[in-house]
């Protein structure tokens, strides 16, 4: 990833080198395959109020904070297991996304890690977690926690959940907000990722703003 990293920085350099005018440099910027074309482009959810801390466990069992994503890109979706039909097709789009960007360009996908949180943590314990994630892609973390851990950190990503109206005490559904988000390796948020989209679409958003 460094080396890849490396490589990057260098044919940017010398492309910069190389053009004479601001014009070839945005044209030989668009050459390069996801790069840095839409460096001087501002991100969509630049300066929002959105995101911040959270301490979770995930599949595992294993604690895990927003600091334990340092340095990486994150795609976040919120949902829960037992959603009979939204959450399971966004989770299978975005991860076909993902699976192409793999595909495409290894190094993108190696800067980013994919995270389902559950808004339902009285049923989604890390064991219903762990099997649910693994069916989606064996990169998708599932996070769960208290009910106060989760309301917390929905509150801050700007989640709104709760149980549908009408449910039954353990067969009940899900109210939520449906929205995928791309935070940065520093936890700022940059843009919504649309995860009705086809898998090329999902990747080339992907490879529109990681770096
Ligand atoms: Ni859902």
């Amino acid at each position: 990833m460094a080396g890849a990293a490396m490589n990057d920085n260098f044919s940017f350099r010398t492309a910069l080198a190389g053009c004479l005018s601001p014009i070839l440099i945005l044209l030989a910027a668009c050459g390069q395959q996801g790069g840095q074309a839409g460096s001087a482009e501002e991100a969509p959810l630049a300066g929002a109020a959105i995101g911040g801390s959270f301490s979770l466990i995930n599949q595992n069992g294993e604690w895990v904070t927003d600091q334990t994503f340092a340095g990486k890109y994150r795609l976040m979706y919120f949902g829960y297991t037992f959603c009979p039909d939204v959450c399971p097709v966004d989770l299978q789009r975005l991860m076909a996304g993902y699976r192409l960007l793999e595909k495409q360009a290894p190094e993108v996908a190696a800067k980013l890690q994919p995270i389902f949180i559950t808004i339902d943590p009285e049923r989604d314990t890390p064991d219903v977690m762990k099997s649910y994630v693994a069916a989606f892609h064996p990169k998708l973390m599932g996070l769960t926690g208290t009910p106060a851990e989760i309301a917390d950190v929905a509150k801050r990503y700007a989640i709104v959940y709760g149980k549908a109206e009408g449910s039954g005490t353990t067969d009940y559904l899900m109210d939520h907000s449906n929205q995928t988000y791309l935070f940065g390796p520093d936890g700022k948020p940059i843009a919504l990722i649309p995860q009705d989209g086809t898998a090329e679409a999902i990747e080339g958003e992907l490879q529109r703003w990681i770096k």
